[in-house]
């Protein structure tokens, strides 16, 4: 694996690989640590869309591995004056960047940017389009696998919410298929469903309410409903997703007692879940957050090592 921009295409034994490698890294994620194989590279983080888990975490993940991490202010760079991203690579890698963590609201800019890097440099997608976040899905499997165990052909998952717009719902999708889930039921609005034909979602159900989805599954992954969609129409109101999408404690209550709520931030309170589901004892929100870090020093740790 020299570049990870994509759950597709990554064999089970990758995959899985990567999970162990994060878990034993957990110790070294949350403090500071003796564990530096990174000291001497330096990685670059160029976000094009704003970001606060994704950036913070892989800026705590490559410090945590000894590297030095340049932070590419996207507002205030050359790009605004015209410079193409691929020369803004290679400035950098002049530099002496190599790992390039990239952000973009165009799912292609990862794979453009991995195809003219030198061949020493490595991109990682920190979320494309609407295609795909793979360590997003990496640290939500990971959360998963810590709280169920590692036998994912035994659970039932809901993905609840704009599915349809999700770079995290296709990079969840992808991994529990590869980790052989039992059933995936997916759980939207008419509009926010993909479309028909989507691979990203091959063998899942559409549940015909989210009380459907929710009865007796072992794991829920709610999403953040894009309030931009609103203005699109395919929303009709807060107060309507709410009350048809709103994941309420009563709600929650349809799913296994010892069922877990996943959720990738940034929450809608009252929209997409309510306050006492999200701060609730089968949340697992903020192990989400501090898993991020774990997995993103194994990937980082993983391509630096070629
Ligand atoms: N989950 C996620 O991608 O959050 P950020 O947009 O804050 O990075």
């Amino acid at each position: 694996m020299r570049h990870l921009l994509s759950l597709d295409d990554l064999p089970q034994s990758t995959l899985i690989g990567l999970l162990d490698a994060a878990q034993s890294l957990r110790p070294a994620a949350l403090h500071r640590s003796a564990h530096r194989p990174l000291r001497g590279h330096t990685v670059a983080n160029l976000f094009f869309e704003p970001s606060t888990r994704t950036r913070a975490s892989f800026q705590l993940a490559a410090e945590r591995l000894g590297a030095d991490v340049l932070n590419f202010e996207a507002d205030s760079s050359s790009t605004r004056k015209g410079e193409t991203l691929t020369d803004t690579l290679r400035n950098l890698e002049a530099m002496g960047a190599s790992l390039f963590v990239v952000r973009h609201t165009h799912s292609s800019v990862p794979a453009s940017l991995a195809a003219a890097c030198a061949e020493g440099s490595s991109v990682i997608s920190a979320g494309d389009g609407r295609q795909s976040h793979p360590t997003q899905g990496l640290l939500d499997m990971l959360t998963i696998r810590q709280r169920k165990g590692e036998d994912f052909s035994r659970l039932t998952v809901a993905i609840v919410g704009d599915i349809r717009h999700s770079r995290v719902a296709r990079s969840d999708a992808q991994a529990l298929r590869t980790l052989g889930v039992g059933e995936l039921r997916l759980a939207a609005p008419e509009t926010l469903l993909p479309e028909r034909d989507d691979p990203s979602f091959a063998g899942a159900t559409v549940a015909d309410s989210l009380d459907q989805a929710l009865e007796g599954c072992d794991v829920v992954m709610m999403l953040r409903l894009q309030r931009e969609r609103m203005d699109e129409g395919l929303v009709a109101s807060l107060e309507e997703y709410y009350r048809d999408w709103g994941l309420s404690p009563e709600r929650l209550a349809l799913a296994r007692p010892d069922a877990i709520v996943l959720h990738p931030g940034p929450m809608n309170r009252g929209v997409e879940i309510a306050d006492a589901v999200a701060d609730g004892p089968q949340s697992v929100i903020l192990e989400q957050v501090s898993n991020g870090v774990a997995v993103r020093m194994a990937v980082l740790e993983h391509l630096a090592r070629g």
